[in-house]
């Protein structure tokens, strides 16, 4: 994983309160980054990227503004630190926050829109057909008999269009040629599928008469930029496309862009040919995650069924929210949220295997050692079967995190947690103490020197608690999951226990 490593999320609408799928996604890119500066073997903070931000142009905005009585810039300006203090408190630490209404943006999609109208893939034409107010674009007949969408009207307009559809057979033959660009292969299908039909071209302006809250056409100034054209390209902005070569050349093309799947269409079709119109690299991987979802049913505002991810931190902490939500959802699946499994998961794997763990070790050696921490005397072959699970992590870790296994890679470093507690069992250094003092001493020090490895493993989902735990029992903050971190002779403080058993929360 020693290649540079430049990850987006999409850019959420401004409008919307953050809720947990938001948090999700965000939280989801921090993990990796961070997983990837911990195993970038020169550990260069520079070999990362982590991009995310806020639409903030279009339709709703502008309806929310007008009915606040507000002008649609302040709007924004009063709504935009709803995420940005939700980020600072989910410990999220992205390298950029990029806003659609910022300047560096707006020139940007302004270049670009001239761009490709001088190379001939942007006509004017007429156009009638059915429009979806809430989604702002023009649907098809068979979209609208679905019954999928709200407020459908029909609409007769002149407006710019993006020749999209002669990109068609080179988009199909892209997916095919490049097997990790749509992940997963479910989601790679999905497309595929869909562009077994004749792909159209796309609507990208709307006109000021009806809507002027968006981004000027340079070629038409009775027209503004429609939403995701001008979204898409925060991903490129954001890297100084067109005013800052050698930033942009040194992070473009994109490892990943993490997408929830109701965005799949726009990411892989339409973002794919305007970089093919503007011949750019297309970005390695497009990774659509599933949804949360609240019991059978998606959550949304329309049901009321939110799950406020700030609720959640202040009544459990950061490091668990995170936990919970990495481990729990398969990547590319639906998960189910819910409090029972989001207690029960907490139990076990933090209150019971991790947790426990640590009290374990450090309240023996507390007994035993005078809070000292013991040298090793002699290893057995169980310490060198221990020692070597710890060990094996540096390569079973990043190569499912290259694999975006995330649940997987932390089922890892749990199940060498769970080896230590057996070890613990069979050992019993409670026993032991009271004839072979030194050979408790490596038991003890062998158990709590995995425990240390397997907190530096798991720092990238829990960094405050994984830091924590490393301070107990060194003195020092995080160090690497190298062998030999834990100084015999140290002096352990006392702790609370550091993830403490939750009860089940009564049925309301
Ligand atoms: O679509 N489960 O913004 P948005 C999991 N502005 N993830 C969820 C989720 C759920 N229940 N609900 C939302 C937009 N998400 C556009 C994007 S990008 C150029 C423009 C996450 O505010 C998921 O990542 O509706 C989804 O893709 C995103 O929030 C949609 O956020
Ligand atoms: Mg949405």
């Amino acid at each position: 994983m020693d290649k540079k490593f430049y990850v987006t999320t999409p850019i959420y609408y401004v409008n919307d309160k953050p809720h947990i799928g938001h948090a999700y996604t965000t939280i989801l890119a921090d993990v990796l980054t961070r997983f990837h500066k911990m195993s970038n073997s020169e550990r260069k903070e520079d070999r990362s990227f982590f991009l995310t931000g806020l639409d903030e142009h279009g339709q709703k905005v502008q309806q929310a503004a007008e009915s606040r009585g507000m002008d649609p810039q302040a709007h924004c300006d009063d709504l935009s630190p709803r995420f940005i203090n939700l980020w600072e408190k989910l410990e999220i630490q992205y390298d950029d926050f990029i806003r659609t209404t910022q300047p560096r943006h707006k020139n940007v999609v302004q270049s670009i829109l001239q761009k490709v109208y001088d190379k001939g893939d942007i006509y004017m034409a007429e156009y009638e057909g059915w429009y979806s107010v809430s989604e702002e674009r023009f649907i098809t007949e068979t979209e609208k008999d679905s019954g999928d969408f709200r407020d459908v009207k029909k609409l007769k307009e002149r407006n710019w269009f993006f020749k999209m559809g002669q990109y068609q057979e080179r988009l199909i033959q892209h997916i095919d040629g490049h097997p990790g660009f749509l992940q997963p292969d479910s989601r790679k299908n999905e497309i595929l599928g869909f562009l077994k039909q004749p792909l159209s071209d796309l609507c990208i302006s709307r006109p000021k008469t009806r809507m002027d809250w968006g981004i000027e056409l340079p070629f038409d100034k009775d027209y503004v930029t429609y939403v995701w054209f001008d979204a898409l390209i925060n991903y490129i902005s954001g890297v100084a496309y067109l005013t800052d070569d050698a930033k942009f050349n040194k992070w473009w093309p994109a490892s990943v862009h993490l997408i929830g799947k109701d965005i799949l269409t726009t990411h892989a079709v339409y973002w794919s040919t305007m970089l093919f119109s503007l011949e750019l690299p297309l970005p390695e991987t497009i990774f659509a995650h599933g949804w949360w979802l609240m019991g059978e049913s998606k959550m949304s505002k329309s049901l009321g069924n939110v799950v406020s991810p700030l609720d959640l931190v202040d009544e459990y902490g950061v490091d668990c929210v995170r936990y919970y939500l990495m481990r729990e959802m398969v990547l590319g699946q639906d998960a189910r949220f819910t409090m029972e499994s989001f207690i029960k998961r907490y139990n076990s794997d933090l209150a019971n295997d991790f947790g426990n763990l640590l009290n374990r070790v450090s309240g023996l050696i507390g007994k035993y050692f005078n809070k000292t921490i013991p040298a090793v005397d002699k290893n057995t072959e169980a310490e060198d079967r221990i020692k070597s699970t710890a060990e094996k992590l540096n390569d079973i870790v990043p190569g499912l995190i290259e694999k975006y296994r995330l649940h997987e890679a932390i089922e890892e470093i749990l199940q060498v947690v769970r080896g230590v507690n057996k070890y613990m069992e069979q050992q019993a250094p409670w026993k032991v103490a009271k004839e072979d003092l030194a050979r408790a001493g490596t038991i003890l020090y062998t158990a709590g020197e995995v425990l240390r490895v397997c907190a530096v493993h798991l720092a990238p989902v829990m960094p405050k608690k994984c830091e924590q735990m490393n301070r107990i029992l060194t003195g020092d903050g995080l160090l690497d999951s190298d062998w030999g971190g834990l100084k015999p002779g140290f002096q352990l403080e006392s702790h609370d226990a550091l993830f403490p058993r939750l009860e089940m929360p009564k049925a309301q």
